[in-house]
């Protein structure tokens, strides 16, 4: 979910809804805002859908000075209206928005609500109803804020308005993402600096346990224990054209295009110009210590960990697992005697991957944050980061933000490999074959139209389609297939190639797509066989090959690359695949259903 508030400006309808435009990508099954002012003129709407949808039922009447704003991704009660934020009290006095999860919303119904009327099924709900409860027994709005966040449990970030004084906002975080801007005698909430770009530039963070007090020209942050604090704000290095979609049709799109840019980054930012890698020593130090390092994350990050895997272990010897956060946090394997995490997070605000991290914190062992936002929860609170500078990514689907993963794992295998004296690592420049691979990646790019057509032939109207392949060719098929099933909903599956006739194998039918990929010399001839065995079951094939292993036949010929850096590559038709085939299909390709970016509830 995201939230945006604003105070002091004349135009607050206008701020919150541009704002919440640029945190769709957080959620998008509903939205609603309250706006307000001195002559306590009022409004609240919400709406079902998209922020459009919320648009739609604006006029330029419902202005404000002051205001709160949310776009949903449903956790409690499914996507409606009546579930839509902002809530309010059932004396009508206080509105709230909320991210996050509240644990303990059935006890607070129990022991306070519960002869209270609730119209909603949403935890929300609750949370201004508490306030309520509070303030009918006395306490300032202040206090009772206060009093309801000390009874809560769970994940949080709140914009609290009390119309009978509608000259502050009241915030609060607990482990949901929430900054406050700076303007000039204004002032303004977003969960991510990039909804509030057109207003400001500088940020202050929130600790989690704190509650401020957003004023128009002040804000006030208190600690738990109700001492001030003074922060100062930073300068978000952000640029608005960088989250502008400019002349492309939809952000991932865009995304795609992006990557040899990245790439040549990750090599400008990484590398010297004598091609040796610029990693902090203290990383490469403990990496180099530890006897097993453990890579955590979700969806597309998590399969970039097992590219990432392939390549440290042939760096540096060093064992690597891979695990889901959700898993491993409730289901902890045995752990090495000198473990190292890494976490891979795309946006760095996962939240089961923090609950990871909060584990790993309390045994004091090593970890680093591989994430493309600087400053995000993950970033802060491992011991270190490295950044992907893949630039912001908006489509829901990943892309840029995975083969930036790969390719700064590569750097850190490198780096440590180099350190450890390896000769395999000492043999590979990376600073070129990154350079080799953005320029294959910008030749793969240009044959849009070749994949786009081989998409319109098979793709178009199938209900499901298999990606297989070995190694790394596997752990690209697993993302290959999730890119596809995200947006096209074609059910796809990535499988390991030898694996597909133990039991899969029955799904096949006449016609059913298939994908090869084959870039691995070893494994090659072998997949190219379970390629035979589906084919003969009636299946459609289409083979993604590199160019020394090709067959005339195959579909997708890729110029050759390092053999460890072929994901890099052999991904970008499988993007383009699951872009073509969404468009073909008629759905939305940067927000597909029942998806968030950013998932930061657990
Ligand atoms: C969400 C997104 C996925 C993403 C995953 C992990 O579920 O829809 O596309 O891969 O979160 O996100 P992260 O930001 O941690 O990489």
């Amino acid at each position: 979910c995201g939230i945006v508030g604003i105070i002091g400006k004349e135009n607050a309808t206008d701020v919150l809804v541009q704002g919440l435009e640029k945190l769709e990508y957080r959620g998008y099954d509903s939205a609603g805002i309250f706006v307000t002012d001195k002559d306590r003129q009022e409004h609240l709407v919400k709406s079902l859908g998209r922020i459009a949808d919320l648009q739609n039922k604006l006029n330029p009447e419902i202005q404000g000075t002051i205001g709160i704003g949310h776009t949903r991704w449903a956790t409690h009660g499914k996507p409606s209206e009546r579930n839509a934020h902002p809530h309010t009290s059932s004396n009508q006095r206080f509105i709230l928005v909320h991210n996050g999860v509240i644990e303990n919303f059935e006890e607070i119904k129990q022991e306070f609500l519960q002869n209270k009327q609730l119209e909603g099924e949403t935890d929300t709900e609750i949370v201004v109803y508490l306030i309520e409860y509070f303030s009918n027994i006395g306490m300032t709005t202040k206090e009772a804020f206060k009093k309801s966040l000390s009874v809560i449990k769970g994940s949080y970030a709140f914009a609290l308005i009390d119309k009978h004084n509608p000259e502050m906002i009241y915030v609060a975080k607990n482990k949901s993402p929430l900054l406050i801007g700076l303007g000039d005698n204004f002032n303004v909430i977003c969960s991510d600096a990039m909804a509030m770009l057109t207003e400001t530039n500088h940020f202050v963070e929130i600790a989690d346990g704190e509650m401020v007090i957003v004023k128009a020209d002040k804000i006030e942050i208190e600690d738990q224990k109700g001492n001030l604090v003074y922060r100062e704000s930073y300068e978000a290095q952000l640029d608005l054209s960088d989250i502008e979609k400019g002349t492309y049709p939809y952000y991932m799109l865009k995304e795609i295009d992006d990557q040899p840019t990245v790439m040549r980054r990750v090599v400008q930012e990484y590398t010297d110009s004598f091609g040796e890698t610029v990693i902090n020593q203290e990383i490469i130090d403990h990496v180099t210590d530890s006897d097993r390092i453990y890579i955590i994350a979700c969806g597309t990050s998590y399969n970039a960990g097992w590219v990432g895997k392939a390549i440290i272990e042939k760096m540096t010897n060093t064992p690597v697992e891979v695990h889901l956060s959700s898993e491993f946090g409730y289901n902890m394997p045995l752990l090495s005697e000198k473990p190292f995490f890494i976490f891979l997070s795309q946006s760095g605000e996962t939240a089961d991957s923090r609950q990871v991290l909060v584990q790993a914190n309390e045994f004091s062992y090593p970890s680093l944050t591989l994430t493309n936002v600087a400053g995000s929860t993950l970033s802060r609170e491992a011991d270190y980061t490295l950044l992907l500078h893949a630039g912001p990514e908006i489509a829901v689907a990943s892309t840029k933000a995975y083969t930036a993963q790969i390719a700064v794992l590569a750097v850190l295998a490198k780096a440590v490999g180099d350190h450890k004296g390896n000769q395999s690592s000492l043999d590979f420049d990376i600073a070129h074959e990154l350079s080799v691979i953005a320029a294959v990646m910008e030749t793969m790019i240009d044959e849009k139209m070749v994949i786009s057509q081989l998409v319109e032939d098979y793709l178009a109207t199938t209900r499901n389609a298999f990606y297989i392949g070995r190694g790394v060719d596997y752990y690209v098929s697993m993302e290959a297939s999730l890119k596809l099933k995200e947006i096209s909903y074609i059910q796809a599956e990535g499988f390991a190639a030898g694996e597909l006739k133990h039991g899969t194998i029955a799904l096949i039918e006449e016609g059913t797509p298939v994908f090869g990929v084959v870039t691995d010399k070893k494994t090659a001839a072998h997949t190219r066989g379970n390629l035979k065995e589906v084919e003969s079951r009636g299946a459609h094939n289409f083979v993604i090959s590199l160019q020394s292993l090709a067959k005339e036949t195959d579909q997708v010929i890729i110029p050759d690359v390092h053999p460890l850096l072929t994901p890099l590559v052999s991904i970008i038709p499988t993007q383009l695949i699951a872009y073509f085939a969404t468009l073909q299909r008629g759905y939305d390709v940067d927000k597909p259903r029942n998806l968030a970016k950013s998932v930061t509830v657990e």
